[in-house]
């Protein structure tokens, strides 16, 4: 086979590759579309009744209450419990009177959080070459 042909099929096959490399980069979301107006306005809630102090986010926060990064698919989606406790408290979690625009705002707020992170550790499986693949259970 000539040099020239050789260059030329490597060269269109270094095309294909720089297209696929570069379309697969812009269409990464990681819950970005998650992040609505809704969601922002519970974010700025999280903020100032500081559920920071008692909960962890992407395992960074307070130790008294539980993680809430998958707090929603962890409960099959089901985000009920979440509006129970937001909207009635517990003994040890205050109850923050708040209205039902502010409990959507955060459901909003932990719905995307719940896609932008994976808290727990991931679950792997060992490929017979002895490399790991992630086990994925749920559509991030
Ligand atoms: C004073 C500490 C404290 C603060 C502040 C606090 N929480 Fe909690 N939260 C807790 C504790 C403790 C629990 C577990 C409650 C229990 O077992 O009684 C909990 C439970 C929860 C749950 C249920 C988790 C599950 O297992 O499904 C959600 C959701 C939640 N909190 C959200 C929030 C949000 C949002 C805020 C801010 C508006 C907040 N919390 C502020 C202590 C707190």
């Amino acid at each position: 086979m000539n040099k020239q042909l050789i260059f030329f099929f490597l060269f269109v096959l270094f095309i294909i590759y720089s297209f696929s490399v570069y379309f697969s980069g812009t269409t990464y979301d990681k819950g970005i579309s998650h992040f609505t107006t809704e969601a922002k306005l519970g974010k700025k809630l999280f903020q100032e009744k500081n559920c920071i102090s008692c909960h962890q986010i992407y395992g960074l926060g307070g130790y008294m209450g539980p993680e809430l990064t998958n707090i929603i698919s962890y409960r099959d989606n089901d985000e009920s419990i979440a509006r129970a406790f937001l909207k009635g408290g517990t003994a040890k979690m205050p109850n923050f009177q708040l209205n039902d625009e502010e409990i959507d705002a955060l459901i909003s707020y932990l719905k995307y959080i719940d896609k932008a992170g994976n808290y727990p550790p991931k679950a792997y499986e060992i490929t017979p070459y002895g490399t790991v693949n992630e086990i994925v259970t749920d559509e991030k």
